[in-house]
């Protein structure tokens, strides 16, 4: 497993298990126990999806000993602001069953971040969290964020897929110290992307698949990933990455794929605001 060393030292798999949008707990355990057999370190949840509990199930009952798992979570919207980040950080760690978190983030660049960042910073210095990121912040407000703050976000979680490239975007977090790390690396699968012509056939030259071409193509951008699956043979197949290079030309060659757009939403618009906004999860 290839891993990367992020600004404060630490070092993050490339690689990681993603469970949005796996509410049962059941299948959500089983999905993390098959990842963690098939070789994922890293889970990546959060406690908008629901599914920390089932997350933490799973770590317990990997057989792998907590020190070598690397685990993501992130603060929602409704949690924003300095005293209910620390209240909500003490409740993930519970239902995660751990006591320290590799990584947390920021979900959304919404509500009262700034004290949130605060308790972050606070929890980090106590050594309960590894490292501190963001997710969904454009690159006005990860800067503005940097500037006005001690601790630069570590990790910036974004939408990145071959339908919205985002290569100045990258750049910037590059040149600025912050690890992009891709979600929706296969835009959930919109866009015919698994029928794509262009990522097969530079599929077809490797023997590999249009996902693990795509994996394959975030990765050599420096981009770590967290492809979600709760197919076993999917769940193997995403991991199996690290025997093949994609050339020059095939990494140029998608780019044509290109939308300059999200496959989703525009964080910034006001009703998709006010829409994020408006999600709460229960406890
Ligand atoms: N920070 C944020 O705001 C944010 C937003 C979205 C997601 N995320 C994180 O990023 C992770 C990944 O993104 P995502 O879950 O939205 O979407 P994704 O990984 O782009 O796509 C998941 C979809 O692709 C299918 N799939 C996976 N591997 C495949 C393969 N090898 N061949 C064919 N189909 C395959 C899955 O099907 P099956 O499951 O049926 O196999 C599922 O329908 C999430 O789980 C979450 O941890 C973060």
């Amino acid at each position: 497993m290839q891993k990367v060393k992020l600004n404060n030292g630490i070092e993050m798999p490339l690689m990681g298990f993603g469970v949005f949008q796996i509410p049962d707990p059941s299948e959500c355990e089983k999905s993390v126990i098959t990842a963690i057999e098939a070789g994922y370190r890293l889970i990546d949840t959060a406690t908008l999806y629901q599914n920390e509990k089932a997350v933490g199930n799973a770590i317990k009952n990997s057989g792998i000993a907590r020190e070598e798992l690397f685990i993501t979570t992130k603060l929602w919207i409704q949690d924003t602001g300095y005293q209910k980040t620390k209240k909500s950080f003490e409740q993930s760690l519970k239902k995660l069953q751990v006591d320290y978190l590799d990584l947390y983030l920021l979900h959304q660049q919404l509500g009262d971040y700034y004290g949130s960042w605060r308790a972050m910073e606070e929890l980090y210095k106590e050594g309960k969290i590894r490292a501190i990121g963001i997710s969904n912040f454009f690159p006005d407000r990860a800067i503005d964020l940097v500037v006005h703050n001690e601790i630069t976000p570590a990790v910036n979680q974004i939408e990145v897929n071959p339908f919205y490239q985002r290569k100045e975007t990258i750049e910037f977090h590059q040149n600025n110290n912050i690890l992009v790390q891709s979600w929706a690396s296969f835009a959930e699968g919109q866009k015919d992307i698994f029928n794509s012509k262009i990522l097969s056939s530079i599929g077809a030259k490797y023997n590999k698949s249009i996902a693990q071409v795509v994996l394959r193509w975030l990765i050599q951008q420096n981009v770590a990933v967290i492809p979600k699956s709760v197919t076993p043979s999917r769940i193997f197949e995403n991991n199996d990455i690290w025997d093949f290079v994609l050339s020059d030309e095939d990494m140029q060659a998608i780019v044509v794929l290109d939308t300059n757009k999200s496959v989703f939403f525009d964080h910034r618009e006001p009703d998709t605001v006010k829409w994020l906004a408006s999600l709460q999860y229960e406890e």
